[in-house]
């Protein structure tokens, strides 16, 4: 087949499209690209992939398929084709995207890499991460989440992982397959995809680790990351100094990050590097340039400079909340608070995993802030002189928290997105 135009690059949003790309109209949860195949042409696309010419301007560049998911991801199954780099794809419940992140700081130290933008790691973002891969690249960082059971293998197996990473079995959207050990399964169902010859990069401390190995594949290779590997630390409020073995190499490397699971994504990074075969060593030293992801643990000062705000408002689950406070126990500060809004997709077992957070909170803050229904739990969990307030939600609690900050006060801001808990760094930050 010819086609009727030349494409350099592949977009699926105009805000972010470039000339030159071709615009897929996907059909998603927020909307319809269809209805923007006109303003994709004005901005500059070669054509664009649509499965409907209803309503297109006459003279569009089109290239009509059944269903545009299914063309993006025939576009993502043939640049996986053309590959002759390495890929690595991650999943995990907690720590994907940081993890993609060290690895796309680390790889590039060895070679030409490519990554996920942002958290593209569904049924259409990962398609499109490998559509986007340049095929002269020397790696590829692909990361692989999931909405619904089953979506990780089939999303594998497209991505063809040389190194398979799980970062962690945690009980982040454990509404969606009610218990652990499902969690499990369907995160080692990425070893599915792992090519003859590959690794797969798994966490050895995690309760649910030989369930994990459970599901290698006859011939994979085993590397494992945990507290063990890790030969000194020492720990502030910044980051951490890390020297650790890696696969029998020593490295030394800075964390400009806090916390143990940021050194637990950086064990993760670096044995998929040695699993590739690629120099740890440099890429330990790499790591240094690692910076939280924006609403992941991003600090900033506000009361003239005199208090201290970690923005964990991306998002929230029991494992990253306990994870935060942690972090926030490490800040210098005259009192911790923690504003917590509620952790959402944990179906039945919200209650108990929202009141199970009290302990974490009563070693690491001084004070609670929370909103939202679940959050309740944890408020009446915590001791009497620890309670705050608690709001319906975050619209109603910031005005509430901006009247009880003070100068002195380090504040941890966390919860699921859908909590919105922006609202409140926001407010925050107008106190600048
Ligand atoms: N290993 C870990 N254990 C606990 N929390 C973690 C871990 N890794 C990352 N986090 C925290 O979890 C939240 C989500 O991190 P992110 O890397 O975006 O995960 P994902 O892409 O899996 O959703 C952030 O607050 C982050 O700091
Ligand atoms: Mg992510």
């Amino acid at each position: 087949m010819t086609l009727p135009f030349h494409a350099n690059g592949v977009s699926i949003d105009t805000r972010t499209l470039r000339p030159g790309d071709l615009f897929v109209a996907l059909k998603t949860e927020t909307g319809d690209g269809h209805a923007h195949v006109a303003q994709a042409l004005a901005k500059g696309a070669a054509g664009a992939l649509v499965h409907t010419q209803h309503d297109m301007p006459d003279d569009a560049k089109l290239l009509v398929v059944g269903d545009t998911l299914a063309g993006l991801t025939a576009l993502g199954a043939f640049a996986r084709e053309r590959f002759q780099g390495a890929v690595v794809a991650v999943t995990g419940s907690v720590g994907k995207t940081t993890t993609k992140e060290m690895l796309r700081i680390c790889l590039s130290a060895c070679g030409v890499t490519h990554a996920a933008q942002a958290s593209y790691n569904n049924h259409w973002g990962v398609p499109l991460t490998l559509a986007r891969m340049p095929a002269d690249a020397d790696y590829a960082v692909i990361e692989i989440g999931m909405n619904h059971p089953g979506e990780i293998a089939p999303l594998s197996r497209l991505a063809g992982p040389d190194v398979a990473v799980v970062t962690s079995v945690e009980s982040a959207h454990i509404g969606h397959l009610g218990s652990l050990d499902a969690i499990a399964d369907e995160k080692a169902s990425i070893l599915q995809g792992v090519l003859q010859g590959g690794a797969a990069v798994l966490p050895r401390d995690n309760p649910r680790f030989a369930r994990l190995t459970a599901q290698m594949q006859a011939g994979t290779r085993l590397l494992t990351f945990g507290a063990a590997d890790v030969r000194a630390c020492t720990e502030d409020a910044d980051g951490s100094d890390v020297t650790a073995d890696i696969a029998g190499t020593i490295v030394r490397f800075r964390m400009n990050a806090p916390g143990k699971h940021m050194i637990s994504s950086a064990l993760a990074a670096l044995h998929a590097v040695a699993a590739l075969g690629a120099d740890v060593v440099r890429a330990a030293e790499s790591l240094s340039g690692f910076a939280p992801v924006a609403g992941r643990g991003v600090r900033r000062t506000f009361l003239g400079g005199k208090a201290t705000l970690l923005d964990e408002s991306y998002n929230a689950s029991a494992a990253s909340v306990r994870a935060a406070l942690a972090v926030l126990k490490m800040q210098k500060a005259q009192r911790r608070l923690a504003v917590l809004g509620d952790m959402r997709e944990l179906g039945d077992h919200s209650a108990r995993e929202h009141a199970a957070l009290a302990d974490a909170v009563g070693d690491s803050a001084d004070m609670l802030y929370a909103c939202g229904p679940w959050m309740k739990f944890l408020f009446d969990a915590v001791p009497p002189h620890c309670r705050g307030a608690h709001a319906e939600d975050s619209v109603a609690l910031a005005p509430i928290l901006a009247g009880a900050v003070r100068e002195g006060d380090a504040v941890l801001v966390k919860g699921s997105l859908g909590s919105r808990m922006r609202v409140i760094v926001d407010a925050l930050e107008a106190m600048a």
